[in-house]
């Protein structure tokens, strides 16, 4: 069993060392609730309201600056979890490290290859006056911290750093600390102040806002992100001696609906709203299933999967969480096998940490079962990452093993296959197909 500690990314970050300092992520899209005619509105997130009381929609903007490297990718979940990593992995990650090492030293730019893109940013407005910040809404973890003006010059790099004492509505929240713990051994930490929080048209006046007075180079170097806002269980909140609850639980009681959805895009903005459903962003209907908090996560099982269009069902249940803060698809190691036993050429190669293909391959589509009679359909494309090599030749699969984990992990590889129903009310997921471009 994983510890619950948040643990956050090695990957994200480090990939960004090689990088020149990125622009930023330009007019980022506020929408208000749309049944299919309202028109997203250019913004940030304070200055368009949604024109329904009790909920919110906002967009997300990717990240058009992340490079994507698959064992990095991998990493990052073990980080996240404060898993060790797998001795291959560990092996490749420490020959990454060295490379940027060596790369940062001499100051040069090392020419990437083609820019992919997984990191979604949504734009999230803290304090009186507003002070607007990018930030990585992820569902597999509970705090909201933010590069703030208490985090040392020296590690920031371009991020927007929010200032409690620029803002009237900020008040310290005396003696409370966090502490977010890396797979490579560093740390990030710092306190709390309460403060108001708008996103898309919602707010909350005394969020807790977990300043920090410390980030680890791997954020610095991810220049786009701002910080993180979890919107997992509130029971795995960091912050001492006292959990803080998220900004989703906050705002439940005042939203029409006491659920937020997920409508991630595969190479486009997507979108999170706020106490309602879009009937317009899914297509059939919604199928629930039950959540299991008590690990503090979106937690589900799935009956079983299914390999190519005209594949068999395969009955197998797979526990698993809904992640919207992690890339891959992590699954059992005998669904994987199964998987790639389609996929002409792949392999697993140890110096890689994981499955790997000829980019030219055919990739048959894999069905996610929920509940007893639906399931969603991850498109063959969506199946590969990025390439592991500079040629483009070969491909680190978005599928990869759950091993040592303590549970298998549905991330963005399978969240942007399908419209996703965070639903605290009743503790469940709803899922359903929407059309995929
Ligand atoms: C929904 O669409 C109709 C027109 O089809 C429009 O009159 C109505 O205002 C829209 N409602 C919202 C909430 O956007
Ligand atoms: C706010 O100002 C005080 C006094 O100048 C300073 O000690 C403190 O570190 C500042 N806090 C932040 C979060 O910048
Ligand atoms: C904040 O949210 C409340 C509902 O909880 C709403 O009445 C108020 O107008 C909102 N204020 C702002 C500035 O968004
Ligand atoms: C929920 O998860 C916990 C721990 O992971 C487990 O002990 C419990 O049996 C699960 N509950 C249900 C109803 O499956
Ligand atoms: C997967 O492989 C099995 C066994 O070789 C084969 O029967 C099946 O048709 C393949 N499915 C796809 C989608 O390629």
């Amino acid at each position: 069993m994983p510890a619950l500690s948040v643990l956050l990314s090695v990957a994200l970050a480090i990939s960004g060392f090689v990088e020149a300092l990125p622009p930023r992520i330009g007019t980022p899209h506020v929408s208000t609730p749309s049944n299919g005619t309202g028109a997203a509105t250019s913004g940030d997130a304070s200055s368009k309201r949604s024109t329904h009381p009790g909920t919110a929609s906002l967009t997300q903007v990717r990240n058009p600056n992340f490079v994507p490297n698959g064992p990095l990718a991998l990493a990052k979940v073990y980080s996240k979890y404060g898993l060790p990593l797998p001795p291959d992995l560990q092996d490749l990650i420490n020959r990454i490290y060295q490379q940027l090492r060596q790369k940062r030293s001499t100051g040069s730019v090392v020419t990437t290859p083609q820019q992919y893109d997984v990191e979604y940013l949504t734009p999230v407005t803290i304090g009186t006056p507003g002070q607007n910040l990018e930030i990585d809404i992820d569902t597999g973890s509970s705090d909201f911290w933010v590069f703030s003006s208490e985090t040392p010059k020296s590690q920031v790099d371009g991020q927007t750093c929010y200032n409690p004492n620029k803002s009237s509505t900020a008040k310290k929240l005396e003696g409370a600390t966090w502490e977010i713990e890396y797979g490579d051994g560093s740390s990030s930490s710092g306190d709390v102040y309460l403060d108001k929080v708008k996103m898309g048209g919602v707010n909350f006046s005394s969020q807790a806002v977990e300043v920090a007075s410390k980030v680890s180079a791997e954020f610095t170097a991810d220049t786009n992100n701002d910080g993180l806002m979890g919107l997992a269980f509130g029971s795995i909140n960091q912050v001492r001696p006292q959990k803080q609850t998220t900004f989703f639980e906050n705002l439940q009681s005042s939203l029409d609906k006491p659920l937020f959805t997920a409508d991630l895009k595969s190479g486009a903005p997507g979108h999170f709203n706020f106490g309602y459903i879009d009937k317009n962003a899914y297509t059939g209907s919604i199928t629930y299933t039950p959540v299991n908090s008590t690990q503090g996560f979106w937690m589900w099982t799935s009956p079983g999967y299914t390999i190519g269009a005209s594949g068999k069902f395969k009955s197998s249940p797979i526990e698993g969480i809904a992640d919207t803060g992690t890339t891959l698809l992590l699954l059992p190691s005998s669904v994987v096998k199964a998987y790639y036993k389609n996929v002409s050429g792949a392999s697993y190669q140890s110096s890689n940490g994981g499955y790997v293909f000829p980019c030219d391959a055919t990739l048959p589509s894999f069905y996610v079962s929920v509940g007893d009679d639906a399931r969603i359909k991850i498109p063959g494309k969506y199946m590969s990452y990025a390439p592991v090599d500079s040629q483009g030749q070969n491909c680190f699969g978005g599928l990869q093993t759950d091993d040592g984990i303590g549970f298998s992990i549905f991330g963005d590889v399978f969240l942007k296959a399908a419209f996703v129903v965070f639903d605290a009310g009743k503790e469940r997921l709803g899922l359903a197909a929407k059309k995929l471009s």
